[in-house]
């Protein structure tokens, strides 16, 4: 029925489909412009339908294809977004060297079910401009673990997420757990906009190996992909010894694993409270605790998390 009424809307927007895979199957839709976005997605025949957000940098793996399942099981209409987006990039080598990999992008996408890219320009997200006075107040998640190495970054996706939230205005958003700390912060975001959005925060697919999916493995070597995987028995190590009592031993056990593994920078390596990410030094065998890990491995960034209590 919906992709039926899809296919209608669809004729509007000819020029910016991408074929789908199969002939009997609704295409998907391409669209570049906010303006055009939310037009379509206010369109009339679209009225009453639930819409999933699901926002991306590109590069997709098998965790961001696994938000879309996830979306198009709970909501009528699956938004993706692709926009690599610069101002939550504090390096600017990192921002030029992060993969873009559109056309097997969109083909995955397509083979996923979305229904709708939303693939805008920096000028179409930053219309005036990439500076801005405005800041959100993110409180002490702005400052710690991925705010304390990265200042700046929260920031640059509040800006990014809200505007995409104010275009497409979702029932449900959709972020992978990979990313603990943005979850928080985009859920601290919803609250500050007062919007009706319901984060969803699905958990983190791993390779048989245990490394988490993320774009970045992309610039690693099959060598370092083999080692990265020390970062998950790195946490398994940490959820296995874990006990009553004082949590740093475990990190400085922790720390070692990673480095004899080959990680050549280790940025942290954190026990903390699950609900608010303070620091756990002292465990009392109660509190819901995540652990988190940043580290450098061939040059590359790579972060993780594991809930262990
Ligand atoms: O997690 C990401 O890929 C990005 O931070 C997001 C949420 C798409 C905002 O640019």
């Amino acid at each position: 029925m919906l992709k039926n009424e899809l296919a209608k809307v669809h004729k509007l927007h000819r020029k910016a489909t991408y074929n789908r895979l199969s002939p009997n199957s609704t295409p998907m839709i391409l669209i570049k412009t906010a303006a055009d976005l939310n037009q379509y997605l206010t369109g009339k025949q679209l009225t009453g339908k639930t819409i999933g957000l699901v926002p991306t940098m590109g590069a997709l793996h098998k965790g961001h294809l696994g938000l879309i399942e996830y979306s198009n099981k709970k909501t009528n209409i699956t938004v993706a977004s692709i926009f690599v987006n610069p101002t939550q990039f504090n390096d600017p080598n990192d921002y030029a060297r992060y993969p873009v990999t559109l056309e097997n992008d969109l083909f995955l996408l397509e083979k996923a079910g979305c229904d709708i890219v939303f693939l805008p320009s920096v000028t179409e997200m930053y219309p005036n401009g990439l500076n801005s006075s405005h800041t959100y107040d993110l409180g002490y998640l702005e400052n710690i673990l991925e705010g304390k190495y990265r200042p700046g970054h929260f920031q640059g996706v509040c800006r990014v997420v809200d505007t995409l939230l104010r275009i497409v205005q979702p029932n449900q958003l959709f972020l992978g757990q990979k990313d603990y700390q943005q979850c928080m912060v985009i859920k601290k975001l919803i609250q500050l906009l007062d919007l009706p959005t319901r984060l969803e925060i699905i958990p983190t697919i791993r390779e048989e190996s245990g490394l988490a999916m993320s774009s970045r493995n992309m610039r690693l070597s099959d060598q370092d992909k083999i080692s990265a995987a020390a970062i998950y028995q790195s946490m398994v190590f940490i959820r296995e010894h874990l006990t009553q009592g004082l949590a740093k031993n475990w990190i400085i056990e922790a720390t070692a694993l990673l480095t004899h593994a080959g990680f050549e920078k280790i940025d942290y390596v954190s026990i903390a409270d699950a609900d608010n990410l303070t620091e756990i030094v002292t465990w009392d065998g109660k509190t819901s605790v995540v652990v988190l890990v940043a580290a450098f491995i061939g040059g590359v960034r790579l972060i993780d998390n594991l809930r262990i209590a």
